[in-house]
């Protein structure tokens, strides 16, 4: 009995307090807002809530000023920038009403939803909002859309879309100082000068990530989850995509992004200043002043620089590389201009003008410039300013060690020897080599390491080269038939790879194009379109860029730039080509190599281009796998994979293709192309494939880029033992033996000078070593080994690797 009492009690106790819960929360959290519980002002606490939660609305005190509040809308449950809606003063406006806690919403007799202070003053009233006075409720709909009566928050936005919204009126930055207008262009507001537009306006995201625009459409990088997202024009200017992680401390991520490069955001700086990209290169940015100017007192961001000395009628220029200015338009003219000094004299001539831009491919691009605004500096731009300052002036132009550091990913201009055809020119090459070598380093060396040091930061600006031309609606679709008709109906075929054949092609456009026709690709349409698109995506200088694809009668067909140059083992193995045989395939290592006339043709790299190429390949895989939002695999890094572009910078093709196929298929076709030499242990065990695969692989390409010979190639009577393992190989040579000179590729050790290339080939191999470990814990991250190579940290000693096999078919 007693018991039962007490339970009774319990019970009767327990369900008080839940409903005196029920009670509080009902008091606090509403799904309407009626002329019944009118008026309702910020010190009710009172929220307004969507049928999902997923969103509430009410009054929001404003951060650093006591008792101000603002009226929004914000995510429920994320803590942090939740906000999507604020009511504002007017649509051109980006600033909220902010009141303090005497002011209420109220609804009155009429219909009206007033927002008055405690003199009765108006201070927001939402736009014609059509109502009925009976029927007159405010409320907060599962998309986030505030209602009343006709009038919907979607249609005022503030700084932010949210999926489902109509992407259409114009929306401002927080601060006011930037606009996205006409759902097209990123406009700067003081000057209405616009820095970005997308190919086409854009409609409306979902909630998977897909972002319609007029004429196509594009994912984000996380497409696929539904997740909460919100497109925000950003106070840096920038456009964005948010996709909020709740499993990942509850972040938002970035997942889409307008503008890579914030520099080509206009009004970053004052006039005559340049911005530059800061340590990180995707958020940051800082300014500077151009040779021969000095900063105004307000700041080099806000005032700008003035020049040291006023200008005469004698004046010179000052050459800054990879500096652009976009003046406002009418004060920068392009002229038609055959070379550098037609534009020079124009300049010269023209007392208004301020300098110019030239381009040095040729393509006849002179800009003169009459005002020196939104200057920035990049390497996209391929571009150099050619400043004018007085003749007195006596600064020099601290923007010329840039083209240094860029050189170490891809050289501007470097023409190299072809090989020798008989002895007699064997020895006059192989000085030519050498000297050209020299006199790199001499001029280069001590110019490099001062700029190298003080410009480290910009050299990853070269990772974004390019970024700007992707086109935001992906990659473009071809027909069947205009890839029959653009390759001449498959008849030039120039190459055959795991994944499918390649054939050279030209488009209706005159573009020389790589098409690859895939082979065994699993998936439906939408998903090989969905990987096409993130594989369109990722843009590097040092990646094969993706221009389309063509999915139909089953067709499976990848659009590529084309490579001139051809792929790496072409001028490594120079002597020991693997022949191919009769069915196209390349036979088994082995046999004796027939040397191929075609493959004679290509010139011997120097030490230094191989530096770089090692360089650029490291870096272009640390993109992938590090700095792409899609984290990304090759799978299949091998120098049948790095084309070598102009002046030998090296492109990775084959890229996120991997994906397109299972561990299995990947060990199966790897195998069957006889490269297994590439492939890190973990492929044949049950370990997990990671990041640490490529790793291994880039580590086996470095090792072949120092001495030349193919890993899987058994050379000479000490080679022809089963034990042979080439990585134990070089490091008892490098390690053990301390024999540098026994590893190096023949081809050039007659330019092996000790002094000079000691470090740079110790760092290689070192680096090699590392990546070749047999754990993938002990292996570096990509990044890591793009900084060895660098020298930007310090290598400690490897251990040697272990003998590892793959074993027989
Ligand atoms: C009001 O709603 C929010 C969100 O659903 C919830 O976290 C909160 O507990 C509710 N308030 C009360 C007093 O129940
Ligand atoms: C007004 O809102 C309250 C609380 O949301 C609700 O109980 C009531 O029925 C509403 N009245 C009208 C007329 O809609
Ligand atoms: C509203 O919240 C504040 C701070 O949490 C509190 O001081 C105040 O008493 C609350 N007001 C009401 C009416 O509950
Ligand atoms: C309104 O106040 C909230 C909370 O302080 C703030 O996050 C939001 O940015 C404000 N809205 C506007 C448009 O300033
Ligand atoms: C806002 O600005 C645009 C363009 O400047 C103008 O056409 C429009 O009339 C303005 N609207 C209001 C309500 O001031
Ligand atoms: C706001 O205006 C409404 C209707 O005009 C009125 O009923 C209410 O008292 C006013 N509120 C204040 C605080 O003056
Ligand atoms: C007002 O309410 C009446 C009856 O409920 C309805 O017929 C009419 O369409 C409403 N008008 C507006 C503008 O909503
Ligand atoms: C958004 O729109 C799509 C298609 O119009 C619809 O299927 C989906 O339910 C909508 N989502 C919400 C939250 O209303
Ligand atoms: C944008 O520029 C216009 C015209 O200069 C100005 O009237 C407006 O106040 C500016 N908007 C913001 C949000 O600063
Ligand atoms: C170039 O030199 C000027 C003056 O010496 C200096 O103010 C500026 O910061 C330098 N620029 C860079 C990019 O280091
Ligand atoms: C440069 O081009 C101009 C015309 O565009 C031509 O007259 C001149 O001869 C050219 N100079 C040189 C050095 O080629
Ligand atoms: C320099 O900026 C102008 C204006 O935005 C642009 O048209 C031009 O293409 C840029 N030059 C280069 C080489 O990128």
């Amino acid at each position: 009995m007693g018991s039962r009492f007490s339970f009774f009690l319990f019970f009767t106790f327990f369900f008080l307090c839940n409903f005196s819960h029920l009670s509080i929360a009902q008091r606090l959290n509403f799904t309407s807002f009626n002329g019944s519980i009118s008026p309702w002002s910020p010190t009710q606490n009172q929220t307004l809530l969507s049928p999902n939660s997923e969103f509430s609305a009410g009054f929001l005190s404003v951060p650093n000023s006591r008792n101000q509040f603002n009226f929004s809308v914000w995510f429920t449950k994320v803590p942090s920038n939740a906000v999507v809606w604020s009511a504002k003063s007017s649509v051109n406006s980006s600033d909220a009403i902010v009141f303090d806690s005497s002011a209420s919403l109220t609804i009155n007799s009429r219909g009206q939803l007033l927002l008055n202070d405690s003199s009765g003053k108006i201070l927001w009233t939402p736009e014609n909002p059509s109502t009925n006075s009976s029927s007159a409720t405010l409320f907060l709909d599962n998309r986030g859309n505030l209602k009343f009566g006709s009038w919907e928050s979607f249609q005022f936005p503030t700084n932010t879309f949210l999926p489902n919204q109509s992407i259409q009126e114009t929306i401002f930055s927080l601060n006011g100082k930037f606009k996205f207008v006409n759902s097209l262009n990123l406009v700067l507001n003081s000057t209405s000068d616009q820095y970005y537009s997308t190919p086409s306006p854009l409609k409306s995201m979902d909630e998977a990530g897909r972002v319609d625009m007029v004429s196509s459409f594009f994912l984000t990088s996380d497409y696929g989850d539904t997740r909460l997202r919100k497109l925000v024009l950003d106070d840096d200017g920038n456009l964005r995509i948010y996709s909020f992680y709740p499993e990942e401390q509850n972040q938002w991520k970035m997942v889409w992004v307008a503008l890579q490069e914030q520099c080509k955001i206009k009004g970053k700086c004052g006039a005559n200043a340049i911005c530059m990209p800061g340590e990180d290169s995707y958020s940051s940015t800082y300014c500077v002043c151009p040779s021969g100017f000095i900063e105004n007192p307000g700041g080099v961001q806000q005032s700008g620089c003035s020049r040291r000395t006023q200008l005469t009628t004698n004046t010179k220029f000052l050459r800054l590389d990879y500096v652009n200015f976009t003046s406002n338009t009418g004060q920068m003219t392009q002229i038609e201009a055959r070379n550098f000094t037609f534009c020079e004299a124009r300049c010269s001539s023209d007392p208004e003008c301020l300098g110019f831009g030239f381009k040095y491919d040729g393509s006849a691009y002179c800009v003169v410039l009459k005002q020196l605004l939104f200057g920035y500096w990049s390497p996209g731009t391929e571009t150099a300013l050619f400043l004018k300052v007085d003749r007195s002036e006596t600064a020099t132009s601290n923007f010329t060690g840039m083209t240094e550091i860029l050189q170490t990913t891809c050289p501007v201009q470097i023409s190299l020897p072809l090989p020798p055809k008989d002895s007699n020119t064997t020895t006059r090459n192989i000085v030519i080599i050498c000297t050209l070598f020299a006199a790199e380093l001499i001029s280069g060396i001590a110019f490099f390491w001062s700029f190298l040091k003080r410009y480290i930061k910009y050299r990853d600006m070269a990772t974004t080269l390019g970024l700007e031309l992707l086109p935001a609606g992906g990659p473009k679709r071809f027909s069947y038939s205009e890839l029959k008709a653009a390759t001449n109906d498959f008849s030039n075929l120039i190459g055959k790879g795991g994944f499918g054949d390649v054939y050279k092609g030209e488009l209706s456009d005159h573009r020389i194009v790589a098409v690859k026709c895939l082979k065994n690709v699993t998936g439906g349409d939408r998903e090989f379109w969905a990987e096409v698109t993130i594989i369109a995506r990722m843009h590097h200088l040092n990646l094969v860029r993706l221009w389309g694809f063509c999915a139909e009668k089953g067709q499976r067909i990848l659009v590529y730039e084309y490579i001139p140059g051809g792929s790496l083992d072409k001028y490594l193995f120079r002597r020991r080509v693997v022949p191919v045989n009769s069915n196209g395939e390349e036979a088994t290592p082995g046999h004796d190599p027939v040397p191929d006339p075609n493959t004679m043709q290509k010139p011997i790299l120097d030490w230094n281009v191989r530096y770089r190429i090692a360089l650029g390949v490291a870096r272009a895989i640390a993109y992938l796998h590090e700095e792409c939002l899609e984290w990304v695999l090759h799978c299949d890094i091998k120098p049948e994979n790095i084309l070598l572009g102009d002046d030998f910078c090296p492109k990775i093709s084959d890229f996120g293709l991997a994906k397109l196929r299972k561990k299995q298929d990947m060990v199966t076709m790897s195998r069957r192309r006889g490269t297994p030499g590439y492939m890190a242990p973990e492929w044949i065990t049950t370990e997990p494939i990671t990041s640490k695969a490529d790793v291994y692989s880039f580590g086996m390409v470095l090792l072949e880029l120092v001495t030349g010979i193919r890993n899987f190639e058994i050379q000479g009577s000490e080679m022809k033992s089963e034990e042979w393992y080439f990585p134990g190989w070089a490091y008892d040579k490098m390690f053990k033996e301390t024999r540098v000179e026994d590893i190096l590729d023949n081809e050039i050790k007659y330019c092996y000078d000790s002094r000079a290339h000691f470090d740079l080939v110790t760092r290689m191999v070192k680096t090699a070593m590392w990546c070749l470990q047999d754990r993938p814990e002990l292996r570096p991250t990509m990044g890591k080994v793009a900084k060895m190579l660098e020298g930007t940290v310090e290598i400690m000693e490897p251990k040697k690797p272990t003998v590892f096999f793959l074993g027989g078919e």
